[in-house]
């Protein structure tokens, strides 16, 4: 038994425009695009619930009501499925447990901190998890996802805790970056500092913040007066900034793959990746992507 509070509340901030896949992404949400047949967003709800996360909040947006039906019932398809003899298994991972998925709206895009902030009446006074639907984790064949890492780690050492990675030390000004203190274990390092997309010359480290999250609640209080950052938004990363000294902060490194699907050839990377793997149709995609690469 742990003596820090479980983690049981995710938040996901899912209010973007996705203007980075248009015209994919006018009229469905970025967050609903499949990589080969399940949505990012079910991904990202699929790796809470094996966490033991129960409860799901959504930060949305006009335009996105597609999210929240996708874990509803879906009546029609279902009858019309079972009339047909048809099997429902492949619907099971979106029903919600009644009353598990709770939205907030977002109305303005103010950042990413901002729409965090949005949801703190439903988190309340408890450490919670947050999920960027963008970033895919994937579990190693037969491991456990990032989540169900980071809790495991968080047992151990309370407090905030984010998941890093490496990555080439001219890509960190998209990201936020930390400055790493004393390592704990193998996979786990303290944090001494953050900061939100600095430029290549002024980063701390070449290790991002690669959107998976588990806060105290009291972040919630540090956003209220946090002021706009990089991009001129009100960014998260800034107001963890802040919470570092005030409370233990740690830097996890996930054991599995992880697929920036936030651009084109991540996601593209992340769809080829992991249909080669499916019992199902790997083998038909390796031979199409040889063939397709000229080498038969
Ligand atoms: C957000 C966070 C950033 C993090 C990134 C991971 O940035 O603000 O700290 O490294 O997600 O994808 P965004 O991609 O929304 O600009």
């Amino acid at each position: 038994m742990t003596k820090y509070k479980p983690v049981k509340k995710a938040v996901f901030p899912v209010a973007g425009l996705g203007t980075r896949f248009l015209p994919a992404t006018k009229a469905i949400p970025k967050e609903m695009l499949a990589v080969v047949d399940r949505p990012l967003i079910q991904y990202a709800v699929d790796e809470a619930r094996e966490a033991g996360i129960e409860q799901m909040i959504f930060v949305t947006g006009r335009g996105k009501t597609a999210i929240v039906e996708h874990f509803d019932m879906a009546y029609e398809l279902e009858t019309t499925m079972k009339e047909r003899g048809k099997d429902l298994s492949v619907l099971n991972a979106t029903r919600a447990t009644p009353g598990d998925i709770i939205t907030v709206r977002q109305q303005v895009p103010m950042g990413l901190g901002h729409a965090i902030w949005c949801a703190r009446a439903i988190v309340g006074d408890e450490p919670f998890a947050i999920f960027l639907p963008d970033e895919l984790m994937i579990a190693y064949p037969g491991g456990t996802g990032c989540m169900k890492q980071m809790v495991e780690a968080y047992s151990e050492v309370g407090g905030n805790l984010i998941s890093v990675l490496e990555v080439p030390r001219e890509d960190v000004s998209s990201y936020g970056v930390i400055a790493p203190g004393r390592a704990v274990s193998e996979t786990l390092t303290e944090v001494t500092g953050l900061v939100e997309k600095p430029p290549v010359e002024e980063a701390p480290s070449n290790l991002i913040v690669s959107g998976r999250y588990i806060l105290q609640p009291e972040v919630m209080r540090v956003l209220e007066g946090q002021e706009k950052g990089a991009g001129g938004e009100i960014q998260l990363t800034d107001a963890m900034a802040r919470m570092i000294g005030t409370q233990p902060f740690h830097a996890a490194t996930f054991a599995g793959r992880r697929f920036d699907c936030g651009g084109k050839t991540g996601f593209v990377e992340a769809t080829l990746a992991l249909a080669l793997e499916r019992d199902d149709i790997g083998d038909e995609v390796r031979a199409m992507a040889e063939r397709l690469l000229g080498r038969c």
